[in-house]
């Protein structure tokens, strides 16, 4: 059945007007059918020979003014609906923003949308792409929770509008289990609450699940929580760039930028048991140094939720001191930034941003 799907998924993106494909060719053609690297045993690649990457110099911010928690779709939400204080969600939101000006990128200031309360984390509706000779473009994701499906259209125009290829592969009104009914409920957190086994749905939200190894053309995928198996595989064929798969297994931890977080091209941060032993085994393989995560601070503060910067410069959740030592003394500069506001959401900086590349990005 996956693999039906990911027949019609190929059929659709060769049936895409050819203008819209990116067409990254090379060696990675025969990875067509075969992308997703689902561990060690079957993983043929090394990090040095991915060719190289720029950092993404662009930023993008949704303004918070509609942000609130109106549903529970994970379980931070739980008892939160109708707790943000919008005054101090702006301040922090701000605080961001700020520190990413100071640090020297350009933010693009977005506008909200009433009755779209999570659109403010905006690395969950697309997936940015860079290629050297078609330079930057973004792939559209697909929400698992029917509440926040209208967003991706939303971040649609506004890339497209920003000059921007954007390339749809996936059904974006997908009907799953739940149904109208239950979307009325305000409560739609069984979809989420259990690991996917076999499910054979389109799912893929985003730059929360989905990321680029720092300064190398290799990606790294959570799924089991929101974006799913044939999704990955999808994204795999259609960039031809080969996608470390990682199962998430907590249900707290229901995106990959909620324990996984890359600080340069040899370091990563993690909370180890958020994966089973052979996603440990994959990140161990390709990262000289993986960072173990306080419960705690992961858990309570999002640690890893931070976000990292070209220069070895970290914007960290605030209230992580362990975190903030454990990077100082690696020899990165840290940002520490309240986002009390959107922990009630299950979220902080890594999803309230989107890290994207201009035109003229270079290496
Ligand atoms: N309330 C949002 C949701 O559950 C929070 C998303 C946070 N994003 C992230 N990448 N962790 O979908």
């Amino acid at each position: 059945m996956l693999r039906s799907i990911v027949t019609i998924v190929l059929q659709q993106i060769r049936q895409t007007n050819n203008s819209d494909i990116i067409d990254h060719g090379g060696p990675w053609m025969e990875r067509i059918n075969s992308g997703v690297i689902q561990s060690l045993l079957e993983c043929d690649i090394s990090l040095t020979s991915r060719p190289k990457m720029p950092w993404p110099d662009q930023v993008m911010m949704i303004e918070p003014e509609f942000f609130d928690v109106e549903y529970v779709i994970n379980p931070y939400m739980e008892s939160m609906i109708g707790c943000v204080d919008k005054h101090q969600a702006w301040l922090e939101w701000s605080g961001v923003k700020a520190q990413f000006e100071e640090w020297g990128l350009y933010v693009h200031p977005l506008k909200g949308m009433n009755g779209l309360p999570d659109l403010v984390f905006c690395a969950n509706q697309s997936f940015p792409l860079w290629d050297k000779e078609a330079g930057a473009s973004f792939l559209m994701g697909a929400m698992r929770s029917p509440m926040r499906r209208s967003e991706v259209p939303y971040l649609h125009q506004v890339l497209a509008h920003k000059g921007y290829p954007v390339h749809s592969i996936f059904p974006v009104n997908q009907q799953n289990e739940e149904s109208q009914e239950t979307i009325s409920q305000q409560t739609v957190y069984t979809v989420n609450k259990t690991v996917e086994t076999d499910s054979d749905a389109l799912f893929f939200e985003g730059m929360g699940d989905v990321q680029w190894h720092p300064e190398r053309s290799l990606i790294w995928a959570g799924h089991g929580f929101r974006t799913s198996m044939p999704a990955l595989q999808a994204l795999a064929a259609f960039t031809r760039v080969p996608v470390i798969s990682l199962r998430l297994q907590d249900e707290r931890l229901y995106h990959l930028d909620t324990c996984f977080c890359m600080l340069d091209e040899q370091t990563v941060m993690i909370y180890p048991r958020a994966f089973d032993e052979v996603g440990l085994e994959l990140i161990h393989h390709f990262f000289d140094e993986v960072l173990e995560i306080d419960e705690r601070e992961t858990l309570e503060s999002f640690a890893c939720n931070a976000t990292a910067v070209s220069g070895k410069r970290i914007l960290l959740p605030s209230d992580c001191p362990k975190t903030a030592r454990l990077l100082e003394s690696k020899g990165y500069t840290v940002a520490e930034l309240p986002t009390y506001e959107f922990l009630k959401s299950g979220g902080s900086i890594y999803c309230m941003k989107m890290l994207f590349w201009s035109q003229d990005a270079c290496l």
